[in-house]
């Protein structure tokens, strides 16, 4: 009843013209506190736009990137993401916008911080503060773009309800990227809340062998992204797999020298696999037809895989973008085509099979592969002319089949590709 009344009443003063005045009067405000908290991280950081300059007044939660619990009006969000986009190259002016300086350990003040966004910002070469590891409540840490260097503090495994961590360590910065490092992984296991992890760009040359098997201790991780980290040592084979949410693997550009490792073809979940420049050798195993879900596939550059390009890859049902390109396979590509010439609901849209060692005619199963977009076949041995069916490859808009041995006449039907915007024949007769 009480309850009714109020609300009542809250409604009536709603529409009287009183509003404004009750509105402030019940607007939930931020703990002086945290408020002086705030303070204290504004005065530490450096900000050259003026970015923070809401930060002042009394109610911190309006402050510019402060979100504040609904109810209690404790933070819970800070967003100090550089907002800025480098897109039209405008480099002054992102740097402008970058906070640095330092990070006032008042921060711990925010008892209910879940959520920490400092990315594209240039802390030039600060090191991630241990203290970053008391933020008990934290969920998201985002710290990617901002030169944070030295030693990842093995603190942040303290973390327990941390779903999100990226430290991808490039840097938009003209000083240039820093160097963030990690000795050994094992500060990560206590995270069986990770779903995201980005290492990307830090140096984890250190790690050993044993790198993998700490990220199999996290039952929760489905995007795993390790891209540039100097890894090396990748163990072929797991004695139990526990990382099989995984759904978008990234160990891109760094140095294996292996073949593929068996384990990887247990994680039937993946969606994105990324794997190029990491000097993966042999063929392709048939095992990759087990990966059922995957949309992405990247063996790009590893220069030295090798065999005939296999057919099952029209079984993968889901395949939306293949690249083998940079590599040093052989033979014809009757077989690959015809794999998709059986599965008529294929939905790859962008094939790459550049700068391998393929010969052979275009068959004419390729108008089969019907929604792709992108077709490069260059620098290859292919020779023969271009069968006219490519006419049937509706939504077309780029070709590439430059530097093969190819000849005879255009077809005809080149003018249904109604799409076409970028079309390579050089360097054939
Ligand atoms: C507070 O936020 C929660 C979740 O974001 C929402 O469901 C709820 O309606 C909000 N309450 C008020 C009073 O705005
Ligand atoms: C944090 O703020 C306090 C109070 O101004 C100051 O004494 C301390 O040096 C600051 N710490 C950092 C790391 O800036
Ligand atoms: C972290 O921030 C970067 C740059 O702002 C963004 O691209 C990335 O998606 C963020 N990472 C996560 C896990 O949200
Ligand atoms: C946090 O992590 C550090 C290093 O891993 C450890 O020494 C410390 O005891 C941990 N603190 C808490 C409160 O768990
Ligand atoms: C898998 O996880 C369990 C418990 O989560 C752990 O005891 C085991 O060591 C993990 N296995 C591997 C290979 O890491
Ligand atoms: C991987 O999958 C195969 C086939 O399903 C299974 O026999 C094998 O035990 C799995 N490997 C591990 C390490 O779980
Ligand atoms: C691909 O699918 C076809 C027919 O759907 C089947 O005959 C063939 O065995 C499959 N290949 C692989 C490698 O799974
Ligand atoms: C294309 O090349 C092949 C052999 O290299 C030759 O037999 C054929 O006559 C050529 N076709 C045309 C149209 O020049």
């Amino acid at each position: 009843m009480a309850a009714d009344l109020v609300s009542c009443l809250l409604f009536l003063f709603l529409f009287s013209s009183n509003a404004p005045l009750l509105a402030r009067s019940t607007h939930i405000q931020c703990t002086p506190t945290e408020r002086r908290a705030l303070t204290l991280l504004r005065e530490g950081f450096t900000d050259p736009s003026g970015r923070l300059t809401s930060w002042s007044g009394e109610d911190c939660c309006t402050w510019e990137g402060v979100q504040c619990h609904n109810r209690t009006g404790r933070v819970t969000k800070l967003d100090l993401r550089n907002p800025y986009h480098l897109i039209n190259g405008d480099r002054t002016a992102y740097e402008r916008s970058c906070l640095g300086g330092k990070i006032n350990q008042s921060l711990l003040l925010l008892e209910y911080l879940t959520y920490l966004d400092l990315s594209l910002n240039d802390f030039q070469g600060l090191e991630i503060p241990h203290f970053f590891g008391e933020l008990k409540s934290l969920q998201y840490l985002n710290l990617s773009f901002a030169s944070f260097a030295g030693e990842i503090p093995p603190s942040l495994g303290n973390l327990s309800k941390l779903e999100y961590l990226d430290l991808f360590a490039d840097s938009f910065s003209s000083t240039g990227p820093r160097e963030l490092r990690s000795q050994s992984l094992e500060w990560l296991t206590p995270l069986s809340s990770l779903k995201q992890l980005n290492l990307g760009f830090a140096k984890l040359n250190g790690v050993a062998g044993q790198w993998l098997q700490m990220l199999n201790m996290l039952p929760s991780l489905l995007d795993l992204r390790l891209h540039w980290c100097e890894l090396q040592g990748l163990p072929l084979t797991l004695p139990s797999i526990n990382f099989t949410s995984l759904s978008v693997v990234d160990l891109s550009e760094n140095s294996f020298n292996s073949v593929f490792p068996q384990w990887l073809f247990n994680l039937t979940g993946l969606t994105e696999l990324y794997l190029t420049w990491d000097f993966f050798s042999g063929s392709i195993p048939a095992d990759f037809a087990n990966l059922k879900t995957l949309r992405v596939l990247d063996l790009s550059d590893n220069l030295n895989l090798e065999g005939q390009i296999p057919g099952f890859f029209g079984n993968l049902s889901k395949l939306e973008f293949l690249d083998l390109s940079a590599n040093n396979f052989h033979g014809d590509i009757y077989e690959f085509f015809s794999g998709f010439s059986s599965s008529p609901n294929n939905k790859l849209e962008s094939l790459d099979l550049s700068s391998n060692s393929l010969i052979g005619e275009l068959p004419d199963s390729l108008r089969s592969v019907k929604h792709l977009q992108h077709l490069d076949l260059s620098s290859n041995s292919f020779w023969g002319s271009i069968p006219s069916s490519i006419g049937s490859l509706s939504e077309l808009r780029k070709l590439d089949l430059s530097y093969n041995m190819m000849n005879g006449t255009i077809p005809e039907s080149f003018g249904q590709l109604s799409w076409l915007v970028d079309m390579n024949l050089m360097a054939n007769s």
